[in-house]
């Protein structure tokens, strides 16, 4: 049984710690925070050992009435593996202390590539981080382009990928975050710094993308178009994308008409926090005119990443089969409708 470590257990770290804790193969060793809050509360109702991420700031969770297991380290090292799923920039600030106790780690799409020895999706290169000592798992953004983009290459060939992220202004709890009432170009400069990140994980790929920031907090949505290297039919790509795991094309009756409904249909299917792992593709979307391709996709950016941790802590323990790792995942977590 893996012992898996959670250090930062927010909106993706809780998610991942419940993901790990479906499968068969692997456990929570525990969780780290900084402050006792509500999901500090809720890890221990989870009967997930809480360890404190900054030894200083104990006695807070005694006050706070709530049991502390030991300081991160002793979590991290006691761990075959470590999720670090603290706020961007901190990770790599952890970085030296999973190194000096010797836990290889896994970091979230925050981070800068160049915190780990590989960026990762399990769809396009699972067996690049087989053994890794350190793995980066893509941002949700990336996640669902590369998600997309690994049939379409395999298949047709790509020649250009261009793609435009209306990206959600914050998290359903992030109350800090605008913009209140307002549509940003998000950056200004073209193209965006996403396209570039895709590039860690498709470093031959040509693609431009463009961030626009809207006052949501549901989803993001993607309006792509990928140029592909011969002419093909629509209700072909139909086909070839209903086949891929972690895609889900919403048909015409189930009258979804946008983020909102998407997640509805999410609550009532049941799933925890009304999450979708995979990437939200409108079936009648997806259109062709000569090479070109084009849909709209939308992306649970709170949970499409999860599954991608799971596959990540095999990659990293050595598991080296791909379609395994993610068929164990999938049927686990209930991924696919
Ligand atoms: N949310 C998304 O849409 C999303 C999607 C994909 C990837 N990501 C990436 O995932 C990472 C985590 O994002 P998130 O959205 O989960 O952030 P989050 O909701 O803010 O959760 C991070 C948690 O880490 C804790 N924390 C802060 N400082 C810490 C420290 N020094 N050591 C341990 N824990 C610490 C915070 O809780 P306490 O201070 O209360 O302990 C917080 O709850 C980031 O790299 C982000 O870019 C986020």
């Amino acid at each position: 049984m893996l012992q898996v470590a959670i250090n930062g257990y927010g909106t993706i770290g809780k998610r991942v710690a419940d993901a790990v804790r479906a499968q068969p193969d692997m456990e929570v060793c525990g969780v780290a925070k900084t402050r006792p809050n509500f999901e500090a509360e809720r890890a221990i109702a989870e009967g997930y050992p809480l360890y404190a991420a900054i030894e200083e700031r104990a006695d807070r969770f005694a006050e706070a009435g709530l049991e502390i297991a030991g300081p991160v380290e002793t979590l991290v090292e006691a761990a075959d593996v470590v999720v670090d799923a603290t706020p961007s920039g901190v990770g790599a600030e952890n970085a030296s202390m999973y190194e000096a106790l010797g836990t290889p780690a896994i970091y979230q799409g925050g981070e800068d590539a160049d915190v780990a020895d590989v960026s990762f999706n399990a769809r396009a290169n699972f067996e690049e981080a087989v053994g890794a000592d350190s793995v980066r798992v893509v941002s949700c953004n990336t996640t669902g382009l590369s998600r997309l983009i690994a049939p379409l290459s395999e298949s047709y060939g790509v020649e250009k990928v261009r793609a435009t992220l209306v990206r959600r202004g914050g998290d359903p709890g992030q109350s800090s975050r605008g913009p209140i009432n307002d549509i940003l170009p998000d950056p200004v400069a073209l193209p965006s710094h996403h396209g570039p990140d895709v590039n860690t994980i498709f470093p031959e790929l040509a693609i431009d993308t463009l961030g626009v920031k809207v006052p949501a907090t549901l989803m993001h949505l993607h309006s792509v178009n990928v140029t592909l290297e011969g002419r093909v039919e629509a209700t072909e790509v139909r086909e070839l994308l209903a086949a891929e795991d972690r895609l889900f094309l919403i048909p015409e009756r189930a009258a979804v008409d946008g983020a909102g409904k998407l997640k509805e249909f999410a609550l009532d299917a049941g799933r925890p926090r009304g999450d979708l792992w995979e990437n939200c593709v409108w079936a009648e979307s997806i259109s062709t005119t000569g090479r070109d391709l084009y849909l709209f996709q939308a992306i649970h950016q709170e949970s499409d990443v999860v599954p991608e941790n799971v596959d990540a802590i095999r990659a990293i323990a050595g598991t080296e089969d791909a379609d395994e790792s993610v068929e164990t995942t999938d049927r686990c977590l209930g991924v696919g409708f």
